[in-house]
């Protein structure tokens, strides 16, 4: 399967690319960088460093989109860290950043590859895939699927009180999204929230021997210092590899086709996924919205799949 992962990494982005690289069922055509976690300047940077991790300086790495559509780009250092990788000591990366924007690179490989057989899988803000389908509708038909993480439903925001982070920064990119027809599964929090790097799961990471095992370990370690002070919980949420979890066994994962609409006008609650869980109004299916997984089966994969790094 063809992909192009869009991303802002952020340790969980950096994971859920390994977990691609690792898998041979999935051809990644190329990385493209956007403005989330933090400036798009180091999100381009930690893109290339994980592709080095993964002994694979060959990826085709792009940068994107610098600021949301409409709106003053709001970071998460205080969940990532100053660089957004921050925990393990990684060298800066010396494999090139292409040259093309990866807006470009995005509607050129949409058009080019067969109609149907590259899936978009965004773990970021959704700045860089709206303005391909905003410039080239022509591409929207040709895209076989958007996988992304964003949204929540019952488990609501990260960021604010109704908001998750990525469609919060962006939400009239998220609009665009969620309105171009496109095949759309959604991994939101109500998922993702139950991905939680425990102890034992992390030391798996650490137990695998490796450079990439104890990377992830303390990619892992560092985050959790937030999100355990915040829900009080067993561990942090593993976000973005839930992504690449579903494109590789979907038997994991449940959710109901649904009608998720973006809440663009309220600043109360901007960002919002307005999800309609329970059927309530007569408004189109537009997402298989996921709510649930099975954790265990989840980072059984995953560690197993980091191990072939
Ligand atoms: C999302 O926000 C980012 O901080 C993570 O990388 C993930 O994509 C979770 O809300
Ligand atoms: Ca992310």
């Amino acid at each position: 399967m063809k992909i192009i992962i869009d991303t802002d990494p952020g340790q969980d982005d950096a994971v859920a690319i390994l977990m691609a690289l690792a898998s041979p069922e999935i051809e990644l055509l190329g990385l493209t960088a956007v403005a989330g976690n933090v400036p798009l300047e180091l999100t381009a940077r930690n893109a290339r460093i994980v592709c080095e991790l993964a002994g694979r300086p060959d990826i085709a790495v792009f940068a994107g989109c610098d600021r949301p559509l409409m709106r003053t780009l709001v970071t998460a250092e205080h969940v990532h860290g100053r660089t957004g990788l921050d925990g393990p000591d990684l060298p800066d990366p010396t494999m090139p950043l292409q040259e093309a924007h990866a807006v470009d690179f995005l509607i050129e490989t949409l058009r080019r590859e067969p109609a149907g057989t590259v899936t978009l899988c965004p773990l970021g803000p959704l700045t860089n895939i709206a303005v391909a389908l905003a410039r080239a509708p022509d591409i929207a038909p040709r895209i076989a699927r958007i996988v992304l993480m964003g949204g929540a439903y019952f488990e609501v925001g990260n960021i604010t009180p109704t908001a998750e982070f990525n469609i919060y920064v962006d939400p009239e990119a998220a609009d665009i999204v969620f309105r171009a027809g496109v095949p759309l599964t959604v991994l939101p929090l109500d998922a993702t929230h139950k991905a939680l790097v425990t102890t034992a799961r992390n030391d798996a990471f650490r137990a695998l021997g490796t450079p990439v095992g104890r990377t992830v370990a303390e990619m892992t370690d560092f985050f959790e210092r937030f999100d355990l002070a915040k829900y009080g919980s067993d561990g942090a949420p593993l976000h973005d590899p839930t992504v690449i979890g579903w494109l590789l066994a979907p038997e994991l994962f449940r959710g109901r086709e649904i009608n998720v609409e973006i809440e663009t006008r309220s600043d109360l609650t901007r960002g919002m996924t307005v999800a309609d869980w329970w059927g309530v109004t007569d408004r189109p299916a537009n997402a298989l919205f996921i709510g649930d997984l099975d954790a265990d089966g989840f980072f059984s994969l995953l560690t197993e799949r980091l191990g072939r790094l």
